[in-house]
């Protein structure tokens, strides 16, 4: 069976990247799998690095807003944060004794995050994407749309899953596939077309967020970092361009065409006249969401209702997983233990 699981961690300033790289995607991969999917909003991974309690609450339901006002929907698929199905964090601790020091070590999102400071980072960082193998592993999900920055994460899940199997000698755990998303729906900053759009970036202008609204999207994108020339006819005429290719590659995923399409349309046109239709269609495409979102968070009641539905659904399909791992372990349950 064909079971789709996915997950963001709610830690702020959810951007267009998320919503072009991730969320949208999604949207559309509901009906290919038969509604078989899990999103999750992983709040135990966003406390590997310091949180505050209230933010940490308000970017969870912001995070589960911004899936259902995406078009993703919660009656047919589960949607819920990672922390009130306990059984994360349990088959967490059995993969942490399955996973060698040395895998863990190759990892370059930790040394990214860990920076200079290696020692002083958290354990808790350094084990994240064992974590984020028991996410996966624990509903037997056979695909895990991601961006390209998680690959190595999902190629390690595979490696601790074929590892357990073998260990045990048993086919507890299904080989999860990557769905990378094409290059087209990286998105780079619009103060520099070489740097990720990203959550934690200090500038608020380099990055368009699902909290903005209309005069907001404009203002950034006339802000935008672009060069004095004019937008080339084709998409060849891009290279070396970042930011310009930044903001064709933008146009053209709202727009729902390709780079070239957008190149014929706005070849030998200036930047002002290029930003002016951008922002145009930005605001068109990501005003009903982030209308829909501003409705959505002001009933937290609403918001805690779908989370609470949707973890007793993963709950029910994470336990039966739970138990079987105990058996194969060797751990004894209540009941035979009684
Ligand atoms: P993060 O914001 O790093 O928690 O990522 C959440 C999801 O959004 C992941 O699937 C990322 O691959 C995707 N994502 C984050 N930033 C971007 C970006 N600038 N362009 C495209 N996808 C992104
Ligand atoms: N690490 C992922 C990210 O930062 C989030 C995540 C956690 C995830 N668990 C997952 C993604 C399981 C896919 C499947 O984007």
């Amino acid at each position: 069976m064909k079971r789709i699981f996915s997950g963001i961690q709610p830690t702020g300033n959810l951007h267009l990247g998320n919503y072009l790289g991730a969320i949208r995607n999604w949207v559309g991969m509901q009906q290919d799998f038969d509604f078989n999917c899990i999103f999750c909003i992983v709040d135990l991974h966003a406390i590997t690095v310091p949180q505050d309690p209230a933010e940490l609450a308000a970017n969870t339901r912001e995070v589960t807003a911004a899936y259902i006002a995406s078009g993703i929907d919660p009656k047919r698929c589960i949607i819920f944060n990672q922390s009130m199905v306990s059984a994360h964090a349990e088959l967490a601790w059995v993969l942490n004794c399955h996973a060698p020091m040395g895998w863990l070590n190759r990892m370059t999102q930790f040394k990214e995050k860990a920076g200079k400071r290696r020692d002083a980072a958290a354990v808790g960082l350094f084990a994240y994407p064992v974590l984020m193998a028991a996410d996966i592993l624990l509903y037997r999900a056979s695909d895990v749309p991601v961006g390209e920055d998680q690959k190595q994460h999902l190629e390690l899940s595979r490696d601790i899953a074929g590892a357990f199997n073998r260990h045990y000698n048993c086919e507890a755990f299904v080989l999860p596939e990557p769905r990378i998303f094409g290059a087209a729906t990286r998105v780079m900053s619009l103060r520099d077309g070489t740097a990720k759009m990203s959550k934690s970036d200090p500038s608020a202008w380099s990055r368009i967020n699902l909290s903005d609204d209309a005069d907001a999207i404009a203002q950034k994108i006339r802000r935008a970092k672009t060069d004095p020339e004019a937008l080339p006819s084709e998409p060849a005429g891009l290279e070396g361009r970042p930011e310009a290719e930044n903001l064709v590659g933008i146009h053209a995923a709202l727009a729902g065409v390709d780079e070239a399409a957008v190149c014929r349309e706005f070849g030998g046109r200036g930047f002002a006249d290029f930003k002016a239709a951008l922002s145009e269609l930005a605001v068109e495409v990501l005003s009903p969401v982030t209308a829909e979102m501003r409705r959505l968070t002001a009933d937290p009641g609403y918001i805690d209702g779908v989370l609470a539905d949707g973890a007793a659904r993963a709950g029910a399909i994470a336990s039966v997983t739970m138990s079987e791992i105990r058996k194969v372990v060797g751990f004894l349950t209540p009941r035979q233990g009684a």
